[in-house]
């Protein structure tokens, strides 16, 4: 997989800028944490276990010119750092679950040297980057032990190799299926407002040679009727105790046409997406994003000015639509919270 989405170049956090996809791909230097965070904000780099990761770099771009040697005044310092970058999108849990990872280092060790706890950030951030491309392998590897060969399948959103620092969740188990032989099609949801199926999926698929068919959201009814989908995958941003999911808008909507016509409908989504913190999806926050996305194709106007807009980036699927939620342990199919538990601490 040879998308290079992320990574920490050792003074500054290296992105693909995504909202120039597919026309362009360049590649932007975050040298300050100001610019890593407009870059969240914007979606410059985006979908879940990326956000995760640039977090927790972030912490390190933050501490990386520090030159004071008092260890309290430094933990103060990370923990505004992980404040800061916690405001920038309040819906994928991974960015949160990394930035408490980093702050517990700095609490748990207050008596070590500065020059110390710096190393041990950065080599902590290095580690949930290498952990993320462990586990893309192996939800990938379970993932694709659902799809036979013929199958036709269908996914929304981002949830590839331009969300993660390997190959991806949900196309992760594309990329795992292709890998071993089989033959299968994939729609991809275009994803309104901010097109990151048509932008991002399309192009990654279409990459490695996976056979991709792009249609717009309100013609996945019609697909599912008159073409026929053997299985849904989708991504997630944050998953309840009892496995309600929040993902991409309109995945919620593909859950209700996948229980009307018989699809399985799965969640691919590694531990760090979970949130055992909360028990249902009533409490993911969902993040609302400006009306422009939605009153504008681009910068043309396709919308009265001065209209109402609402505009969620985010909604949850309960569980009872799901199917399973494919992780790096397995495939979770009973979604209630002492089995999803169960699973996830073993
Ligand atoms: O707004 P985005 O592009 O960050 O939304 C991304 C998604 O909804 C993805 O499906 C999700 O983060 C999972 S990525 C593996």
């Amino acid at each position: 997989m040879a998308i290079d989405t992320i990574r920490w170049t050792g003074d500054a956090v290296r992105i693909i800028d995504q909202t120039l996809l597919p026309n362009e791909l360049v590649y932007l230097d975050c040298k300050d944490v100001k610019t890593l965070w407009d870059a969240i904000k914007t979606l410059k780099v985006r979908g879940a276990p990326a956000l995760g990761i640039a977090a927790a770099y972030g912490v390190v771009l933050g501490i990386k010119d520090y030159k004071g040697t008092d260890t309290p005044k430094f933990v103060k310092h990370v923990c505004d750092l992980c404040d800061y970058i916690g405001k920038s999108r309040p819906t994928a849990v991974n960015l949160f679950n990394a930035l408490a990872q980093m702050r517990g280092l700095v609490l748990y060790n207050p008596d070590k040297p500065v020059q110390i706890l710096k190393a041990v950030l950065e080599a902590e951030a290095n580690a949930i980057f290498e952990e993320d491309r462990a586990v893309c392998r192996s939800m990938g590897k379970h993932g694709a032990s659902l799809i036979k060969n013929g199958m036709t399948c269908m996914t929304v959103c981002n949830a590839g190799a331009l969300a993660t620092a390997d190959y991806g969740t949900a196309l992760g188990v594309f990329y795992a299926a292709k890998e071993a032989g089989k033959k299968f099609r994939v729609f991809a949801l275009e994803t309104r407002p901010l097109l990151q199926g048509a932008r991002l999926t399309a192009w990654e698929l279409q990459k490695n040679k996976i056979d991709v068919t792009l249609i717009c959201d309100n013609m996945a009814a019609s697909v599912m009727r008159n073409i026929g989908i053997d299985l849904i995958f989708a991504g997630a941003d944050r998953i309840a105790s009892n496995g309600d999911a929040a993902n991409k808008i309109g995945t919620y909507m593909l859950g209700v046409l996948a229980k009307h016509h018989k699809v399985p409908f799965y969640i691919v989504a590694p531990k760090t997406t979970f949130d055992l913190k909360i028990k249902t999806g009533k409490d993911i926050p969902i993040e609302e994003r400006s009306p422009e996305e939605v009153t504008h194709f681009g910068l043309r106007p396709t919308a009265p000015k001065g209209i109402k807009v609402f505009n969620p980036a985010f909604d949850v699927t309960p569980n009872e639509l799901i199917a399973g939620i494919v992780t790096e342990y397995g495939i979770i199919r009973k979604l209630d919270a002492k089995n999803i538990r169960n699973v996830l601490t073993k």
